[in-house]
């Protein structure tokens, strides 16, 4: 048997817990918005259209924030289709992904769907094929009280109450050759700095985040965010990070050790951004918000993916995600709240059906793919305090990273009522893992409970005809004695210890 050990130390705080930490991202992409969060003659459907099963598992999976409307898709988008009587929207081509955008939800329906999630908005603007002016009519339409055009339009359209959406996206992905308008670096960073003031002037309250880029692997990576925020420094609060991992032929172990390419990712962004702050001697500091990350199975979506003829909603990046995916989301999530110092808010890509924890069959259920566990353990569970925990035990042999610490730690306490949470993985395929955690500066924590999400299949995945095959268990044995925890990690596992009083 293994054994690993750990040591909590509440002055290695890494912050408080951002609630923004467990974001989601809606896109028009797939089948994400339409026969996803929205399908007007499914069983479920309330009077507004919006599928009240999948409802129901959001607010379970305890998402706080949610980016919309792309991604990709917002690089094409006129945002003014989507508003108004639905009858007179346009039927548009969304060239990002192939599809037909009927425009029957937009705006308005994703700032009702959003209140009934009891999610956070995260809009982002086009700044692909559009610019100043739209970005900053979308602000006034959205967040002006009225007695102007835009805002009375909104007002027209329903709503008297302005939407108050306070955090905001700068374009996506502009370094991406395939985005509509991609641009160089300079022209992306005169562009957002431009458009950050103007989006101010009407709402001086709003938090900005410019593009980084769309991967670390990407050739202008560092310099991109460099030219960007020499530029834009003083306009944005945020740079963004995007990231996929998949199982793409390397072995498993590497891939289960996705999270140091996401920790050495943050590492490279947050020196940059700290490089400019002192180049420019700024007071600030710029964070990241990791809003694009996920398992994704891209080459299954390069690899004849996409639909060639036009059609609206076509099934894409229907991904079904196994024990191994759910490890690796978990460690990532790990990853994410470590960083709580820098990263402050992150958006799991996506939320239903594309690259997503939630499947929604087509008039039938909704169901919890193996990756929905992670997240909602964390974000149901992660309150007040983030501490840094260091695990020292086995290592796991990789190719792509050597030698990689078996267990991943990170832990949060919370004071009302007084608890800790030590969220971990075992990324071995091999054997179990005694942990053994000394709790002494935690003396008025008596009980531990032990979640895991394992099994001997690395492989196993739900299906609709068997959603509960890879589910969490209560796991008995963990024990909490004179400030020692003690609980056994099986092999290739998600685990929570929740100590309390
Ligand atoms: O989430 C899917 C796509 O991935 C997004 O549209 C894009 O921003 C990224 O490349």
């Amino acid at each position: 048997m293994w054994k690993a050990t750990g040591r909590i130390d509440p002055d290695r705080s890494a912050g408080p817990v951002n609630r923004r930490t467990f974001g989601s991202f809606v896109e028009h992409m797939g089948r994400c918005v339409y026969g996803g969060i929205y399908e007007p003659d499914h069983p479920r459907a309330n009077e507004r259209g919006f599928r009240t099963d999948v409802l129901e598992l959001v607010r379970e999976l305890g998402v706080t924030t949610v980016r919309y409307p792309g991604g990709n898709f917002v690089s094409g988008y006129r945002w003014e289709d989507g508003i108004g009587p639905r009858q007179d929207r346009p039927r548009r081509l969304d060239t990002a992904w192939h599809s037909v955008e009927t425009n029957e939800f937009g705006l308005g329906e994703f700032v009702k769907w959003a209140s009934l999630a009891d999610v956070e908005i995260m809009l982002a603007v086009n700044l692909g094929t559009r610019g100043v002016q739209e970005a900053v009519d979308l602000v006034e339409y959205a967040n002006h009280p009225g007695g102007t055009h835009l805002s009375d339009l909104r007002r027209q359209n329903g709503d008297q109450d302005p939407y108050g959406i306070r955090l905001w996206c700068l374009g996506n992905e502009m370094d991406g050759p395939w985005q509509m308008g991609h641009k160089t670096a300079h022209e992306y960073a005169r562009l957002a700095t431009e458009t950050a003031r103007a989006m101010r002037m009407v709402d001086p309250s709003l938090e900005l985040v410019a593009c980084g880029s769309s991967t670390a692997e990407m050739p202008t990576f560092g310099a991109w965010e460099a030219t960007v925020l020499e530029h834009a420094y003083e306009q944005v609060d945020y740079i963004s990070a995007h990231a996929y991992y998949e199982k793409a032929g390397e072995d498993l172990s590497s891939f289960l050790s996705s999270s140091i390419r996401m920790q050495s990712f943050i590492d490279s962004v947050t020196s940059t951004c700290d490089a400019v702050k002192a180049k420019t001697r700024s007071k600030k500091s710029i964070n990241i918000s990791f809003d694009e990350w996920n398992v994704w199975y891209l080459n299954k979506l390069q690899d004849g993916g996409v639909p060639t003829d036009w059609v609206v909603a076509p099934a894409l990046s229907e991904d079904s995600y196994d024990l191994s995916d759910a490890v690796v989301v978990g460690s990532l999530l790990i990853t994410l709240l470590r960083n709580s110092e820098r990263v402050k808010v992150a958006c799991q890509a996506q939320l239903v059906n594309t690259i997503a924890p939630i499947r929604a069959e087509p008039k039938g259920a909704a169901w919890r793919q193996t990756i929905f566990y992670p997240f909602a353990d964390m974000a149901t569970r992660a309150k007040g305090t983030v501490v840094k925990l260091d695990v020292a035990g086995p290592t796991v042999h990789s190719d792509l990273y050597g030698e990689v610490g078996a267990v991943d730690a990170v832990c949060t306490m919370g004071t009302e009522p007084a608890e800790a949470v030590i969220f971990c993985i075992n990324r071995s395929q091999l054997g179990s893992i005694d942990l053994a955690v000394d709790v002494r500066a935690l003396p008025m924590l008596s009980r531990v409970e032990h979640r895991v999400l394992g099994g001997a299949d690395p492989f196993a995945s739900n299906s609709v005809a068997d959603p509960g095959h890879v589910v969490p268990r209560t796991a008995s044995g963990a024990r909490l004695t004179n400030g020692q925890l003690e609980a056994q990690l099986p092999p290739l596992s998600w685990n929570v210890l929740h100590l309390r009083a």
